[in-house]
């Protein structure tokens, strides 16, 4: 069984997926990661994320790799973990400047696909109904306010010990938003046949037993 989960970014799509996946024992994979990974490699290397030539010819030399160690993803680029690195404010603009390069979706398209055709996966991300996995049993949009979506991320993050504002986060989640949903490729929209499930006024928990209550239904029918 595959299933999708998209949706825009502090709408809660990883914790739910995480708690689905342990739920009904399948693989959970977070597919902005892989982004966030290609943009920690641009950093790195002194290279805009936004310069789709300088970014497309480094990308042969992208080594990253999809492990899961416990039923936990981690991601190595060229050999090392890169663990909560990829997790900075920093981080999230260059992961979103770097998916809105055909190169890069073309580049982290198959190593997408294989995971679920190998094993029953949650994904989450933004095109995974679209384009990933159009034929997944269970497609989610998720969504929410971009208040409730920046007062999430904020408290997120401080959690994580990284410093961060609300009306920061809240003014780099429109940004974001805007990147995302409008890019000429992928655009983060739902699937035609996607259930969208708004939880601007629903706790984790209550979230995790309206996508089982989706999951049931499309399961059952
Ligand atoms: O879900 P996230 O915040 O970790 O995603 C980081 C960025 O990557 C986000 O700006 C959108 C992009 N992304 C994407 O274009 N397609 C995906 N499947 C997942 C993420």
């Amino acid at each position: 069984m595959n299933i999708a989960i998209d949706g825009p970014s502090g709408a809660g799509k990883s914790s739910l997926a995480k708690a689905i996946a342990r739920r009904l024992s399948i693989v959970y994979v977070d597919t902005g990661a892989l982004y966030r990974s290609i943009g920690l490699y641009m950093k790195e290397h002194g290279i805009d994320p936004k310069d789709e030539v300088a970014v497309s010819a480094a990308l042969p030399a992208v080594d990253l790799s999809l492990r899961f160690e416990n039923r936990e993803q981690h991601i190595y680029l060229c050999g090392r973990d890169v663990g909560d690195r990829i997790r900075t404010p920093e981080m999230s603009l260059y992961a979103s400047a770097v998916s809105a390069l055909p190169a890069v979706r073309a580049f982290l398209l198959d190593t997408q696909r294989s995971i679920a055709q190998k094993t029953s996966v949650i994904m989450d991300g933004r095109d995974i109904g679209t384009v990933i996995l159009p034929d997944a049993d269970v497609k989610i949009f998720l969504t929410a306010s971009p208040e409730a979506r920046a007062r999430r991320r904020t408290a997120e993050l401080k959690e994580k010990a990284i410093d961060a504002r609300y009306e920061d986060v809240l003014s780099d989640m429109a940004i974001r938003d805007k990147n995302d949903s409008t890019r000429a490729i992928a655009p983060a929209v739902p699937a035609a046949d996607a259930v969208l499930l708004d939880n601007s006024d629903m706790d984790a928990e209550q979230t995790v037993e309206a996508a089982l209550a989706i999951i049931r239904k499309k399961v059952a029918q």
